[in-house]
């Protein structure tokens, strides 16, 4: 998944690496002026990486620089290199933080999808060291959240010819029992038992039908407290059903499980960073297909809250798979917060585009929490109101509500009152709809083109933060 390693070490004799800003005046031997401009100083062997002007500095440049270097280091194909720990002087943020950061960028910017290639991108490995042994406890740190985030990365990547909702909870059992969290699976029969009707609807047309993936993880010290739950939308392929979508708009739909592999990339590096608050992790899994026992328009179900839901449109899946799962979670663990993540409407891409994720919640505290977390890690939210009289778009003749309004108007705030209706008023409650963030068209500073692991460094920085 990624070719360059990062850890300390306290002497290095091979190519340092040093930070510097860009000077007022550029001449040839001086750092360049854009951000992860670097220079190579072949007789010092001596590489510069530009932080740009001074001013503007904070952690997203460091983590941009580290994607430059991780570019930087793979084109030359550097083996080793160190990077010197005193040129973080005087940039206004704690060395740890900014090794973090360039920790980061080096992780995540060398992250590649190559396995079903013949011919494979980058096969050389490259370490990279921080001289200060000071540092280990932090990049032991990011190095988990990395790599968390990169495994949600390439599982969303994989296709629907490889993850299926029955595949995922396999894969995900084998993953589990590496880490060590508890592992359970709800097939569709036990769903459908459990009065699960919904998940059990939008997956009934596919030949590997619908799962609900447990996770749970308990701090080494047990704790009595009520856990944090996770709930991400795992749709392993969204054709749209028969409210089918157009051959432009299907593909790329893979990347509709990529709510679900934030939130397992999230309980993953919770265990390993081995964290002081319990989390459970809810994976919704369905594909969304057609066939003549697929679910139809018109369609009453009867979900596992008790509510019935008619469907207007079976491309509307997402909240469907999302209201049981909600209210399992709510219902089994009591949850002191509970966050879901979801590729859910593209509404919020025509409204927020790819720089933020809508943000929808019952509670100001956990919303301006998750948003400021946002800020800090580069995972940005903004927040859209969720009013009841959106509700009244909803309204249906035959049944409780219906799943989708019908027209375009308030999309994915009308996603976001759908949801809130399978979550008790008393429960801090998040819906962050990822849709436009969670793959990228282009390449970015630290993340090449595809998936990208929104969300993963987003929830591990709240987990960590409540203890
Ligand atoms: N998975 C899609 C949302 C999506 C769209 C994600 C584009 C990523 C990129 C979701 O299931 C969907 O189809 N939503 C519909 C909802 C509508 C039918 C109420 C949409 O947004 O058009
Ligand atoms: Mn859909
Ligand atoms: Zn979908």
């Amino acid at each position: 998944m990624t070719h360059i390693t990062v850890s300390t070490k306290p002497e290095h004799q091979g190519i340092h690496i040093v930070t510097a800003v860009a000077p007022k005046e550029i001449s040839p031997d001086t750092p360049g002026s854009e951000v992860g401009e670097i220079r190579f100083n072949t007789a010092e062997q001596k590489a510069v990486v530009s932080l740009g002007k001074k001013e503007k500095i904070n952690l997203e440049t460091f983590r941009r620089a580290g994607g430059a270097l991780a570019k930087w280091i793979t084109k030359n194909k550097v083996k080793e290199a160190a990077i010197e720990t005193f040129s973080f002087a005087d940039y206004g943020m704690a060395p740890d933080q900014i090794a973090f950061a360039l920790a980061e960028g080096l992780l995540l910017g060398s992250f590649r999808f190559d396995k079903h290639k013949s011919k494979k991108d980058d096969p050389a490995l490259s370490n990279v060291y921080f001289l200060d042994a000071s540092l280990k406890p932090t990049i032991e740190q990011a190095v988990i959240i990395c790599d968390a985030t990169n495994l949600a990365r390439a599982w969303a990547h994989e296709p629907a010819n490889v993850i299926n909702p029955i595949s995922l909870a396999e894969r995900v059992q084998d993953l589990a029992k590496e880490v060590g969290l508890k592992c359970s699976i709800l097939d569709d029969k036990e769903l459908t038992d459990m009065g699960a009707g919904a998940i059990v609807a939008v997956g009934q047309g596919s030949s590997t039908p619908a799962r609900l993936i447990v996770l749970e993880y308990q701090p080494p010290a047990e704790s009595e407290a009520p856990p944090v739950a996770l709930v991400g939308k795992a749709i392993t392929f969204d054709t749209g059903g028969y409210s089918i979508k157009t051959t432009d708009g299907m593909v790329g739909m893979k990347h509709d499980k990529c709510g679900a592999m934030a939130v397992l990339g999230a309980i993953v590096a919770a265990a390993r960073l081995k964290i002081n608050t319990p989390v459970v992790a809810v994976l919704a899994a369905a594909e969304n297909m057609i066939s003549e026992i697929a679910y139809r328009p018109n369609d009453i179900l009867k979900t596992l809250s008790g509510k019935t839901v008619e469907i207007i449109s079976t491309d509307a899946e997402g909240r469907l798979v999302l209201c049981d799962a909600l209210a399992y979670a709510q219902a089994q663990f009591k949850p002191r917060a509970m966050i879901n993540l979801a590729t859910l409407t593209g509404g919020v891409v025509v409204a927020l585009g790819s720089t933020r994720a809508g943000l929808f919640s019952n509670h100001d505290e956990l919303s301006k929490a998750l948003f400021d977390i946002g800020e800090q890690v580069h995972e940005r939210l903004w927040r859209l109101p969720l009013d009841e009289e959106y509700f009244e778009l909803l309204k249906s003749e035959d049944a409780d509500f219906k799943n989708s309004a019908g027209v375009r108007k308030a999309h994915p705030i009308v996603g976001g009152i759908f949801l809130k209706q399978f979550v008790n008023d008393e429960t801090p409650w998040a819906h962050l709809d990822i849709a436009g963030v969670s793959d990228w068209d282009r390449e970015m500073p630290y993340c090449p083109k595809g998936a990208s692991g929104f969300g993963v460094r987003l929830l591990v920085e709240y987990l960590r933060r409540l203890g």
